[in-house]
């Protein structure tokens, strides 16, 4: 469900025609409906509306301090993976104690930081994160709340990049291992046991591994109970996948009473820390056709958006649907690679697609690009980064202005001219 739609062949972001952004902002921008983003939060709270839960959005899906803010206007908490995340989400006006941090490689001033602003949790990933994460809780004069992440051996079917759950993962603990951290956690006088927590992968397209993911963790809960440690929230992670084209996806209908279900049977509060499905199809890549060219065996059209703005076709060969912003009913349909200007042949938005014949200087939208699009972009080939807008209604905001040329090397130095020389002359 999203608030991207056509009026009398126009694309519109809610009221706004797409055109009327192009001319204002310039392209390629990313650009969000504010209704589509609260519309999806509200979605994911509602279906689990059996327990008492906390959905913490993850940062890392889309971290625009807008898109934060929205959230956090709304309840939302947060999963974060880095200071800079943590530092958005206060900046953004979230709430510390809706804040759980994830992530593999925590710095020892990472751990502290988010210790001493009051955040609900540390996901901890190992037994050397743990020990570390107590020595810097001692060092501040506090008690460390920790959940450990634990891999519960599931197999998520989703593409391997973004598969986390599988016993080759470098994510998290295995259940055997957690028992004794856990133990160990529980007798240190500077870690709090809050939870337990785990994340099986992403775009994940199917119930089962979810539900059976969440049944192995309970299973760990309940024997850590028994021995007296106790546990008051279970985290499950993000994962839920959207629709790129037309392929089924979980409802959150159909997920959320399961999960809450689980968790209000064994009176634990529940966290989720979902991205792609509240950001995905809250935001599309505007791009416009720069020129096309034909060779004896392929036809391209080539746009302004590239591999640096939208990595994911060149990533995980992931699809992403491509729409002309003025429709054109009676247009011829031709198979074409839809390339950026970047030098590389994996810049590609699209591969072999069959669309409508597209003309230079039209503009088209990239569709589903919400959530890890902006946020994976880069500046490679020392491309701009592209401008970010909200639309709400008929009105939008330009919440990052797309990058100047001198951001391209801010921060960077030459070497001293003697230097210089007196190398090169010896
Ligand atoms: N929690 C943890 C610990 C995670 O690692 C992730 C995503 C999430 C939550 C959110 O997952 P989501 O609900 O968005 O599936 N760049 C890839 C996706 C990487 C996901 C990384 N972790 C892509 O573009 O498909």
């Amino acid at each position: 469900m999203h608030h991207f739609h056509s009026t009398n062949g126009i694309l519109h972001a809610e009221g706004v025609p797409l055109p009327r952004l192009a001319a204002e902002v310039g392209t390629p921008t990313y650009v969000y409906s504010r209704a589509t983003f609260e519309r999806h939060y509200r979605v994911i709270d509602q279906a689990l509306a059996g327990v008492e839960h906390t959905v913490c959005y993850s940062v890392k899906a889309n971290p625009n301090l807008a898109v934060l803010q929205l959230l956090a206007s709304l309840g939302s908490g947060f999963d974060i993976v880095s200071v800079g995340e943590l530092r958005r989400v206060l900046l953004a006006g979230g709430d510390p104690r809706k804040i759980v941090f994830s992530g593999v490689g925590k710095r020892d001033d990472e751990i502290a930081a988010a210790l001493s602003v009051g955040i609900y949790c540390l996901n901890v990933e190992s037994a050397e994160e743990l020990a570390r994460t107590e020595a810097v809780a001692r060092r501040l004069g506090t008690r460390a709340p920790i959940a450990l992440r634990v891999n519960p051996e599931v197999d998520a079917q989703t593409h391997a990049y973004i598969s986390t759950g599988l016993k080759t993962s470098k994510f998290g603990v295995t259940m055997a291992e957690a028992r004794d951290l856990y133990r160990r956690a529980a007798a240190s006088p500077h870690l709090r046991v809050v939870g337990v927590d785990s994340h099986i992968g992403s775009q994940i397209l199917q119930l089962d591994p979810m539900i059976e993911a969440v049944a192995r963790v309970l299973d760990l809960v309940e024997l850590l109970r028994a021995e007296g440690i106790p546990f008051e929230s279970l985290d499950i992670g993000g994962g839920l996948g959207i629709a790129y084209r037309d392929e089924p996806t979980v409802s959150p209908f159909e997920w959320g009473p399961t999960v809450a279900d689980l968790a209000r049977r064994h009176g634990l509060h529940l966290l989720t820390e979902p991205g792609r499905v509240i950001a995905g199809n809250a935001g599309l890549l505007l791009t416009r056709v720069l020129g096309t060219k034909r060779n004896d065996s392929k036809s391209f059209v080539i746009v302004d958006a590239a591999m640096n703005d939208l990595i994911r076709p060149a990533l995980y060969s992931a699809h992403h649907s491509l729409v002309p912003v003025l429709e054109a009913p009676d247009r011829r349909i031709a198979k074409v690679d839809v390339v950026g200007p970047v030098c590389e042949s994996g810049d590609f938005l699209a591969r072999d697609r069959d669309l409508p014949e597209l003309r230079t200087g039209e503009l088209i939208a990239v569709l589903g690009c919400g959530a890890y699009g902006q946020s994976m972009a880069s500046n490679y080939n020392s491309r701009t980064r592209a401008a970010e807008v909200m639309v709400h209604g008929d009105t939008h905001t330009v919440v990052r202005a797309r990058e100047t040329l001198d951001d391209l090397w801010r921060g960077e130095a030459m070497l001293q001219p003697q230097a210089l020389w007196a190398e090169s002359d010896a």
